[in-house]
Formats: structure tokens, sequence, C-alpha cells
């Protein structure tokens, strides 16, 4: 037996304790050693009852991830399957109690269900999450749920894969019991209750398993909401199939079907991108020049100023995770008109169930308002989101310098300043960084978190785990233009632009790239946005232009007639009282009459073009952001796409999706469509040096290592 499993044995309960830290994960070598474990019990007369249970923070939070990757890379060739080994503990003849605490996720829950009691910590979470990661539960897990929560329950957690409370679990009866105090001691306990009575095993209780015309309905919808929220998913469909052959087929016929799509799954292209997103959100945490140990300071009070869309959404963000919030306006009207906006907003939240009213009533109550940047002395940290203008946010910044405490972090959430010169305005240049939210900030997961040239470690730190804290990613990114999200995103809108200009019709662009994956077109995005936010930073920084360049014209003519997207209720598209678009035929005819009189030539473009262009612009200038050092490692990149942008999570961001595709290919393209459409797609130097060796953008990053 190994270290990572442990058996001991007293008064005839044999208890298995699984010590794998951080999560128990079921590598080979832990399931090895399970199986060590039940050859003892098994051949032990004087064993009558058997405990299983996990060391540390959790059970087992699922098979081991990384051991998938490397089958998946050939690394490993074959990894013995689990079924056998839960077949054996369910047939051990003697019973076996399952004692969960934290979470029991995947493989975790599917040992615990081929055990015949589970017994769980108030708190604990149960889920088989594998669609999250591409694939579908592959140890029994589609064949097991059913039989023990009924055909919809499984459907549910199976093809959605969102964790289950374990109060909710004991209501559907994949739990038998909530116990409290110490779990072993619990376990132990019920173990010798239940040692005399028979063991029910779980793949032969099949009363839950409902009839065709009942389940027929349960598939029916389940695969229509698949398609619907999981839109271009393969593995909850795969799911669904995998639960029906359990409705249809003796067990042992269902396990065969469940390893035929886990099989078919795993070795997706789908998969492989959603395990890179997997290890990416976790990988972006670490900061090579800045450790783990690296000294953090005590985020326990906020101040905000600026209640506007921004302001308020992060107000929330921050209460949302019980910290206190101080916001601050320039009059009494402002922080009424943003106070009222958040309470629409948490209304809303109740309204729709996400937030019960007491939650809401204890967050309203963690926001407060102030005029007097006085106030703020106390705040450990406080973020500007106040109009973007360089001479307004210096002007906040050297008041914040003025009343803030000396070790007090001070962030700005600019979209397009430099970080550099608003520390500037300060005495503390250390103590200055970027928190990029997203809007709505409450919503959206990413924040980049910009590193200005004197930013120090230990802000860096604090920022990097409070990011955990508010429940977003946070992602390091170095101080440019755009940082990496909106830097990349302007040539993108930019080519979508141009596809216009040279015939592609709105809807055809958006619906390529609709198809492709991305949550939104380019031009939709646009109007939801406002166009005219662009337009004013592009009148500011005409003298930035670079000659010689085709410049888009198209959002500039539509700004000029006032129609700012979805807030004018016209844009790209027209848009109803309910803010639902239609294309517009004005602005097709408007187009066609700006392009014939700008003698732009018209043609068919295909779909594929449109793809390859807004998609292959994004890598372009992901390849410079790389080489610049703007992001730490490709997959930065990917995870600021996946979590900022509505990239499909499928496809593993922009830089993943180059190294799918072939970086010699992409490259390849972008310089024919240099040759046909002009230097803006000058390939980046890093683009033609991997293409040149052959080599992907995965691989450049891993040898890097170098800070932002
Ligand atoms: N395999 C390998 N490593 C895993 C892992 C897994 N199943 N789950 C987590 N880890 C690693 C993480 O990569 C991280 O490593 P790092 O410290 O080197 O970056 C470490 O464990 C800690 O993880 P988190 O930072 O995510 O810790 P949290 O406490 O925030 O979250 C968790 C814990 C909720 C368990 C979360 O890690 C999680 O959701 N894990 C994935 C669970 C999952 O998908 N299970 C199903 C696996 S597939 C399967 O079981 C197939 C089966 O049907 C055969
Ligand atoms: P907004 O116009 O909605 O709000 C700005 C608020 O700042 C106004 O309510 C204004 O009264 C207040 N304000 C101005 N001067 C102030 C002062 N001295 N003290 C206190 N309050 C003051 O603007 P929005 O959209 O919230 O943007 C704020 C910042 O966030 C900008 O830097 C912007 O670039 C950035 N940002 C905006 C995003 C968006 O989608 N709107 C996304 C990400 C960043």
């Amino acid at each position: 037996m190994s270290d990572l499993v442990q058996l001991t044995k007293t008064d005839g309960i044999a208890v298995v304790t699984i010590n794998n830290p951080p999560v128990n994960a079921l590598s080979s070598a832990v399931a090895s050693g399970i199986a060590a474990a039940v050859a003892l019990i098994e051949n032990d007369d004087a064993v009558r009852a058997v405990v299983f249970i996990g060391a540390g923070r959790t059970f087992i939070a699922g098979a081991d991830i990384k051991e998938f990757a490397e089958r998946m890379s050939g690394k490993i060739i074959c990894r013995e399957s689990l079924k056998p080994l839960l077949l054996r503990i369910e047939d051990l003849g003697k019973p076996v109690v399952m004692a969960l605490h934290g979470t029991a996720f995947g493989g975790g829950l599917e040992l615990a269900m081929a055990g015949h009691y589970r017994i769980a910590l108030p708190g604990t979470q149960v889920g088989q999450p594998e669609v999250k990661l591409g694939i579908i539960p592959g140890a029994g897990g589609t064949q097991r749920l059913p039989r023990l929560a009924g055909v919809a329950k499984a459907v549910e957690m199976c093809a959605q894969g969102a964790p289950v409370s374990a109060e909710d679990a004991l209501k559907s009866g994949v739990l038998d019991s909530l116990v409290e105090g110490d779990l072993l001691t619990a376990a132990i306990a019920f173990a010798r209750e239940v040692a005399a009575k028979p063991a029910p095993k779980t793949r032969e209780r099949n009363e839950k398993l409902g009839t065709p015309e009942q389940n027929a309905t349960i598939f029916a919808a389940a695969r229509e909401k698949a398609r619907s929220k999981q839109r271009g998913l393969l593995a909850p469909l795969a799911a669904i199939d995998a639960i029906e052959s359990a409705t249809k087929l003796p067990f042992e016929k269902g396990c065969q079907i469940e390893e035929e799509l886990f099989t078919k799954c795993l070795f997706s292209d789908q998969s492989k991108a959603l395990i890179h997103a997997f290890f990416g959100e976790r990988e972006v945490a670490k900061i090579p020049d800045v450790p783990k140990e690296t000294p953090t300071l005590n985020v326990e009070s906020v101040g905000i100023v600026g209640a506007g869309t921004m302001g308020g959404g992060i107000a929330m963000v921050f209460a949302n995770a019980g910290i206190p919030v101080l916001l601050k306006e320039t009059d009494r009207a402002a922080l009424d008109r943003g106070l009222a906006s958040i309470q629409k907003n948490y209304a809303n939240s109740a309204k729709r169930g996400r937030f019960t009213q007491q939650f809401v009533d204890e967050r309203l109550k963690l926001i407060n308002t102030t005029l007097d940047f006085g106030e703020f002395s106390n705040a450990d940290l406080v973020v500007e989101a106040v109009f973007e203008g360089m001479t307004l946010k210096k002007e906040v910044f050297s008041q914040l310098d003025r009343v803030c405490k000396p070790n007090a972090i001070l962030a700005t959430n600019t979209s397009t300043l430099d970080i550099d010169e608003i520390a500037s305005a300060t005495s503390r240049q250390q103590s200055v960084i970027g928190l990029h939210f997203f809007s709505p900030a409450n919503v959206m997961r990413l924040l980049e978190i910009v590193r200005g040239a004197a930013t120090s470690k230990e802000v860096i730190a604090t920022c990097m785990q409070l990011s955990k804290k508010l429940n977003k990613v946070g992602v390091l990114v170095g101080n440019c233009m755009g940082f990496v999200g909106n830097r990349m995103f302007g040539p993108y809108r930019r080519e979508a632009q141009f596809l216009v200009e040279e015939g592609a019709s709105v809807t055809a662009v958006d619906d390529a790239l609709y198809e492709f994956g991305m949550a939104m077109g380019p031009l939709a995005t646009g109007d939801l946005a406002g166009l005219d936010v662009g337009w004013r930073i592009r009148k500011e920084n005409r003298h930035l232009q670079k000659t010689g360049l085709r410049q888009a014209f198209i959002e500039d003519r539509l700004c000029e007639l006032g129609r700012f997207g979805q807030k004018t209720g016209a844009g790209w598209y027209k848009y109803n009282e309910n803010r639902k678009p239609s294309p517009d035929p004005q602005v097709s005819s408007l187009i066609r009459q700006w392009t014939s009189e700008a003698r732009i030539p018209q043609r068919q473009i295909s779909a594929q073009e449109i793809v390859e262009r807004c998609i292959y612009t994004l890598v372009n200038e992901g390849a410079r952001i790389l080489e610049e050092g703007i992001a730490l490692r490709a997959v930065d990149i990917d995870i600021v796409y996946l979590n900022g942008y509505g990239f499909p999570a499928y496809r593993g961001g922009p830089m993943w999706y180059a190294d799918t595709i072939g970086v010699k290919k992409v490259y390849d393209r972008i310089c024919e469509f240099q040759q046909r459409l002009g230097n803006w797609w000058e390939p980046a130097p890093l683009l033609q040096r991997l293409a040149e060796q052959g080599k992907t953008f995965a691989e450049f990053s891993s040898r890097r290592g170098v800070a932002a």
C-alpha cells in the first residue's frame, strides 16, 4: 500500500484514509493504494464494516486531471479503469460507509456511490463536474447516480456539472445522512450500526429509473437546454446519452456505453481546450517573481471614487465578498443615482432568485457613502472609477495621496490610461496599481491587474489574492494602451468593420463569429458597450494614428448620426424598447453608399474568411503582447479572453486555438492577408519565429517565466 492510502482497523471496523493533498485527487497511485487496502479487507473476516474518508480539507475532488492531460498527449498510453475497483468495493460483502466532507466530485462521487452508505458533514458539496472539462463521468457515475438520485437530478448534475449542497444531496437520495461533529467518529458509529445489516448495492437499485414516458420528457428538455445554454459543447449531450442508456440497458451494458462516450469526449479538441482552461485559471495566479510567500496586506475596508456604471458595480463586488465599502461622488445627486442603481441591481438579483432578500439587505448595509475624500483615511484599498481623463485621474490620485494612510493600496479602474503617469501624481508609486474590472463589474469574472513600473510585489500579491476572494479571475498584465484584453479587441473589431466595408453584411459578420462560439458578434458587442466610447478615444488619439494604414470609418459615421448603439436605440442594428436587435436596412444602404463613395470594391465574403480574419488578428496582436511581456504566458491571454470577452471555452482561448490550428498555418494565412489587405497584417515577429521553428505558443511561454 502507498503513503497515499492508509488502512487501520479497530474493533472490526476498517478505515481507509485517502491522503493525497491538496484535494485527494484520485490518481492511478491512489487507485492502486485503494485496491491494496480492499485486498486486505476482502481477506479479513474480522472486519465487519468499512469506512472510506479523506484526509485534510476534502474527500476526493475527482480523478487526477493531470493524468488525463498526459493520456491525451500520449505520455500515459492507458490508465487503468476505475470501474473494476468500484465493483470490487460494491461486492465486498460487508457494508462500506463513505464519509464525505469538502468536495466529493467526479471520480470521488463515483467512488462514494460504489459504497453502500454515504454520510457527510454539512457544507459538503457533491457533483459530477466532468462536463466542465469536456468529458463525462467515466467510472459508472452516469449509471449509479440516476439509481440514487433519480433520472432528472442525475441529468441535471451530469449535464450541467454544477455542485450540489449536502442538504440537497440528502433530499435527492445521494446521501443517507448528515452528521455533525467529528466525521470519523460519526462514520465509525454509523458503520457499527449498519455492520450486521445487508449492504444495498447501488447498481442493483433500479426503482428510481423511471418509466420510458417520464424519461422521454426529461431527456428532451435536457437536450434542448444543453443546446441553448451550453451551445457548441459536446459533453453535456454525451452525458445525457449515457444516462439514457442507464434507463434502457442493464448496468454493465450502460457502463460500456458510458466508456465509449467518455473516451470519445476525452480525445476531443474540446476536452483538451477545457482542461487547458482549468489549469490555466490556476496557472495565472502564479507570478514567477512574486512567489507564494510574498507578504500581503489586509484589505478589510475599501473606498471607491465614482459611483457611475463601474464604481457602483465594483461596490457590489466588494460588498458581495463581505468587505465594507465607502463610495464617494462629487455631489449628493450623483451619489443618490449611484445608490439607486445598486439597489435596483440587487432587487433584480433577488427577484431572479440569485440572492435572498436577507443577503441583499446585509450587502446594502456594507455600502456607505461620502462626499469627502478625508473619509478615506482608514481605507486599506481605494479603487478610482471616475471619468476616463488623465487630468481628472491625476487630480484624484493626488487627493488620495494626501488623505490615505501610508500603506493603503491606490488602484485605478482606467481602461486606456498610463498607470505610471497616474502614479506620478502620488508620492507612493509603489502603492499604485490598475484594477481593471469589466462591465458589468458584479457579473464579469475577469480582473486585469495592471502592474506599474514601481508597483510593489506586496501590492501585487495582495491584489492577486484579493481577486480570488472577490470571486474573480485575476490576471497580471503589463502597462500599455488597452493592456491585454482591449489592446487585442481593437484590431478584432477593426477587422470586423473592414469586412463590412468590403461587402459582408452586418449580420453575416456577427453570425459567423457567433457560430464560431463567441458569446456575441463583434458589431453587436460594439452596440452593447456604446459606439461613442471608441469614437471619443479615436478622436482624442488621432495624432497617434499610424500613417499609411487603412482606417475603418463606418462606426465614426454611425456615431456622427447619433447612432451610439443600444443606449440610443440604434447603432449597427436597430433596437426595440426591450433592446432586442434587428437588422437595419437603413444601415445597409448607408454602408453601400459610403463604400461606393470610398471606392471600396465589393465582393462575397465567406464565413470562414470572416472568422479567420477576426480571430487571427487577435492571435497576431496576442503574439506581440506576449513577446513584449505584457502578458506573462500565452495561457494568461487565453484566460483573459475566456473570462472577459466571451471567447468559447471549448476552443481554449485565442492562443490555444492558434496552437490547435497550427502556428505555421495561422502565420501563412496572415502573410496572405498582408499581401492582399496591407500592413495591418504584418505578422508579429514571435508568430513568424514560432512558425519557422515549428513551435507552439504554449511551448514559448513555458520556457519564459519572466515578470510582466
Ligand atoms: N486533479 C488534479 N489536480 C487537481 C484536481 C484534480 N481533479 N482538482 C484540483 N487540482 C489541483 C489544482 O490544479 C490546484 O493545483 P495547484 O495548487 O498546483 O495550482 C490544487 O489542486 C488546488 O486546487 P484549487 O486551486 O482549484 O483549489 P480550490 O480549493 O479553489 O478548489 C476544487 C478545489 C473545488 C476541488 C477545485 O479544484 C475543482 O473544482 N477541481 C476540479 C474538480 C473536478 O473537475 N473533478 C472531476 C475530475 S474528472 C473525473 O473525476 C473523471 C471521472 O469521472 C473518472
Ligand atoms: P461613469 O461616467 O458611469 O461614472 C463616472 C463617475 O465618476 C460619475 O458618476 C462621476 O460623477 C464620478 N466622478 C467624477 N469625478 C469625481 C470625483 N472627483 N470624485 C468622485 N466621483 C467623481 O463612468 P464609468 O463607465 O463607470 O467609467 C469609470 C472608469 O472605469 C473609467 O476610467 C473607464 O474607462 C473605466 N472602465 C469603464 C468600463 C465600462 O464599460 N464602462 C469598463 C472598464 C473600465
